[in-house]
């Protein structure tokens, strides 16, 4: 079976209030996103690419994709959209136990050990399985005051990160399922888990950070210079 990736890179980034999505911030001298694609490409050379991006926009430049076999699809209105429409693009080319990876654009600071790790398990895994990290923080529901309501035990809870991988006829039937019940889909493990199924949590470094508020980029930058030494 084939490795194909889909990098939802389609998105506006409002949180960052940034004058630029955030997937082209310079991060140590290169744009977020091209420093997403050497990630994945060195730890998937042999992986086919469809990079998401929106229609209007002004600032990708292909040199920024290392991958062979790659591309450009248009994003949708939310996340799942521009995943679906990847999807659907690969329809005909690729086979039903295909192995689709989904990765955030916002994500490079992915641990290429992580993506080796992620890949190895989905080898034998039926369901598929996702990056996560468990939840270390105390974790407190609010009420509409903002005030404590209530402290929830974080026993079992876990950061769920990217890549995502799934086989491709699964992917597309439990997106399409999704979609028909109005599950609204933060990533593709929830619309598998509406299947009745349950995919494997690996554990992942907790410094896979999806860059998405102004201080993150600094964060960012830093984890990517610790780990080059
Ligand atoms: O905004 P947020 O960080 O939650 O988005 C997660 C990922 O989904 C980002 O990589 C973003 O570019 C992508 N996205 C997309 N299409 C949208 C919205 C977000 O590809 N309509």
């Amino acid at each position: 079976p084939r490795l194909w990736l889909i990098v939802p890179a389609a998105g506006q980034g409002r949180r960052m209030g940034a004058s630029r999505p955030k997937q082209y911030l310079d991060l140590n001298g290169r744009p977020v996103l091209a420093h997403t694609l050497a990630r994945l490409h060195r730890a998937y050379p042999q992986a086919s690419l469809r990079l998401c991006l929106d229609e209007a926009d002004a600032w990708f430049d292909p040199a920024w994709v290392p991958f062979v076999d790659w591309r450009r699809v248009p994003g949708g209105q939310e996340r799942v959209d521009s995943v679906t429409r990847a999807l659907d693009d690969l329809a005909g080319s690729a086979g039903q136990d295909d192995l689709v990876l989904v990765h955030d654009v916002a994500r490079p600071c992915v641990h290429i050990d992580d993506l080796t790790h992620l890949l190895g398990v989905l080898q034998d895994e039926r369901v598929g399985a996702l990056l996560a990290a468990p939840v270390a923080d105390t974790m407190k529901r609010a009420d509409d005051q903002g005030r404590v309501a209530a402290t929830e035990s974080r026993d079992g809870l876990w950061h769920a990160l990217t890549p995502q991988g799934f086989r491709y006829g699964m992917l597309c039937e439990a997106l399409a399922t999704a979609r028909r019940a109005g599950i609204a889909v933060t990533d593709e493990a929830s619309a598998i888990e509406a299947l009745g199924l349950a995919p494997r949590l690996v554990a992942a470094r907790r410094d896979n950070l999806k860059i998405t508020h102004p201080e993150d980029l600094s964060l960012a930058a830093l984890i990517l210079e610790a780990q080059a030494r």
